[in-house]
């Protein structure tokens, strides 16, 4: 990876999916795009919807790349092999959302954020919790370029130096990001959780975080955050407003 921006593997071609690969490539990075079948099954909204990212096989485009994001239903997981993302970094935009995914008894105790269980599953990879506490809508309109005012924050939570690659690619498709090193501290995104949902600059969502992190462990689910929608996060107001 040295020198040049990761190769990127996006799996799903839905919302997110595409949001974000559409996202990565206009901002200099080479995405490989996978939905749950074969490429050409929907190379032709790809090539709408996404135009500079390549449509692959989900494992091909795995294969080939450092970064992975999991842009699918969190219950799909389960259909995602998990040797075909050993020694990467998995992003993870998903959230647990009973109505889409039905309920999933281990996203159900409130014991373990739900990056962490992924991280469970997927033990050869390094998973970095990031932009499932925005809607897809907020990822392609609330961008912003560095240094512009109300430039909104965006967490990026998981070690170190995996965090630190995805904070880079946070920053280039244009939010500011707040990094954070423990997984657990992904609990603080996700619905329920304080920073889901609702915007906030680099100040706010930092006095956010630090404030879930002083708390007593273990992090529980406090239901401090606005109600999930249908599509994962509650609406929210502009940045600015
Ligand atoms: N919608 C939002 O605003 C929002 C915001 C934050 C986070 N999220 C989270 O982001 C994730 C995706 O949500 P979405 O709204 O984008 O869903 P979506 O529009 O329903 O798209 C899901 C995509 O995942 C693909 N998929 C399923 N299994 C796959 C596999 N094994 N490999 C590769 N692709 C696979 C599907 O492909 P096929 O059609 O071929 O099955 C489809 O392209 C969910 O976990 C959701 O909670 C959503």
């Amino acid at each position: 990876m040295s020198g040049e921006l990761p190769r990127v593997a996006v799996l799903g071609a839905g919302k997110v999916g595409s949001a974000l690969a559409n996202l990565l490539t206009g901002a200099g990075y080479r995405v490989m795009v996978a939905a749950s079948g074969a490429p050409e099954d929907f190379a032709l909204v790809a090539r709408v919807m996404m135009p500079d990212a390549v449509p692959a096989w989900a494992a091909d485009a795995a294969e080939a790349s450092d970064v992975v994001v999991l842009a699918i239903p969190l219950h799909r997981l389960p259909t995602v092999d998990p040797a075909v993302l050993d020694g990467k970094i998995v992003v993870d935009a998903m959230n647990y959302w009973q109505p889409v995914n039905g309920t999933l008894e281990e996203f159900e105790d409130g014991e373990s954020g739900s990056s962490e269980i992924v991280q469970r599953a997927l033990p050869g990879a390094t998973v970095v919790k990031t932009f499932g506490h925005l809607t897809y809508h907020e990822l392609e309109g609330d961008r912003r370029p560095p240094g512009a005012p109300g430039r909104r924050a965006v967490a990026v939570v998981g070690p170190s130096d995996a965090a630190e690659v995805v904070a880079v690619m946070v920053d280039r498709i244009g939010f500011d990001p707040v990094l954070r090193s423990r997984l657990e501290l992904g609990r603080a995104l996700q619905p329920g959780g304080p920073a889901f949902g609702t915007p906030m600059n680099r100040a706010e969502l930092e006095a956010v975080l630090d404030r879930w992190e002083d708390e007593s462990a273990p992090y529980a689910h406090r239901g401090e955050g606005p109600e999930p929608t249908e599509a994962g996060v509650a609406p929210s107001a502009p940045v600015g407003t």
